[in-house]
C-alpha cells in the first residue's frame, strides 16, 4: 500500500491542526519540522518590519536552520508539505528543508494555512524550490476543504 508522509512547519498551530486532520484522513505519518532556534512572539510580529521572520523572508540568501536530522523518506511514496504563508510564500525554513531532502521518485504536493492570502505565489515558490511541477496547492482549514483537496492531488 502507498505510504504517505505529511511534513509540516507550524508555529501557532494552524498548519499543525490541518496536518493532523489530513493524517487522520489518509492514515499518513506526520513529521513536524522544528526550527533550530524557536520563533518567539516578537520574531513573528510581522507588523514589525524588522522582526526575525520578516528579515528571513526578505533575504534571498536566508536559510534558517532546522533542528536535528530530517527523517529518512525511503519508506514513503508520497510526501505532502504543509506550511504557513509568510508574505505570500512559504517560510524560508521550508527552502532549507527542501535543499536537504531527496524527493526523487516521490509524489509531492503542498498546502498552507494563511490569514487570507491564496496559494498562488506559494505554488510558484514551491515549484522553484523543489524543481518539480506540483499539483495545485491550496489554503486549507476545514476538514471538508482538506478532504476535497486530497482528491485532487
Ligand atoms: C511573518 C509572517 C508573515 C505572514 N504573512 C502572511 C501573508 O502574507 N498572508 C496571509 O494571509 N497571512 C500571513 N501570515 C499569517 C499566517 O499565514 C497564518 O497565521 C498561518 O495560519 C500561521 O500558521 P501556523 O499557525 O501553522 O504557524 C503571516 C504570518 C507571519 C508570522
Amino acid at each position: 500500500m502507498a505510504k504517505t508522509l505529511i511534513l509540516y512547519f507550524s508555529n501557532t498551530g494552524n498548519t499543525k491542526r490541518a496536518a493532523e486532520t489530513m493524517a487522520q484522513e489518509l492514515g499518513a505519518d506526520l513529521y513536524r519540522i522544528l526550527p533550530e532556534k524557536d520563533y518567539t512572539a516578537a520574531d513573528l510580529t510581522w507588523t514589525n518590519a524588522g522582526c526575525r521572520a520578516n528579515q528571513e523572508q526578505n533575504d534571498e540568501a536566508s536559510r534558517p536552520a532546522y533542528r536535528g536530522a530530517l527523517l529518512d523518506l525511503t519508506p514513503y511514496d508520497q510526501v505532502i508539505i504543509g506550511h504557513p504563508i509568510w508574505w505570500g510564500i512559504p517560510p524560508k525554513i521550508i527552502r532549507t528543508v527542501l535543499e536537504n531532502l531527496d524527493l526523487t521518485n516521490k509524489k509531492v504536493a503542498s498546502f498552507a494555512t494563511s490569514g487570507g492570502s491564496d496559494y498562488h505565489d506559494a505554488q510558484k515558490a514551491m515549484e522553484l524550490w523543489t524543481g518539480l511541477n506540483l499539483p495545485q496547492g491550496r489554503i486549507l482549514s476545514s476538514p471538508s476543504t482538506i478532504k476535497n483537496w486530497l482528491k485532487t492531488i
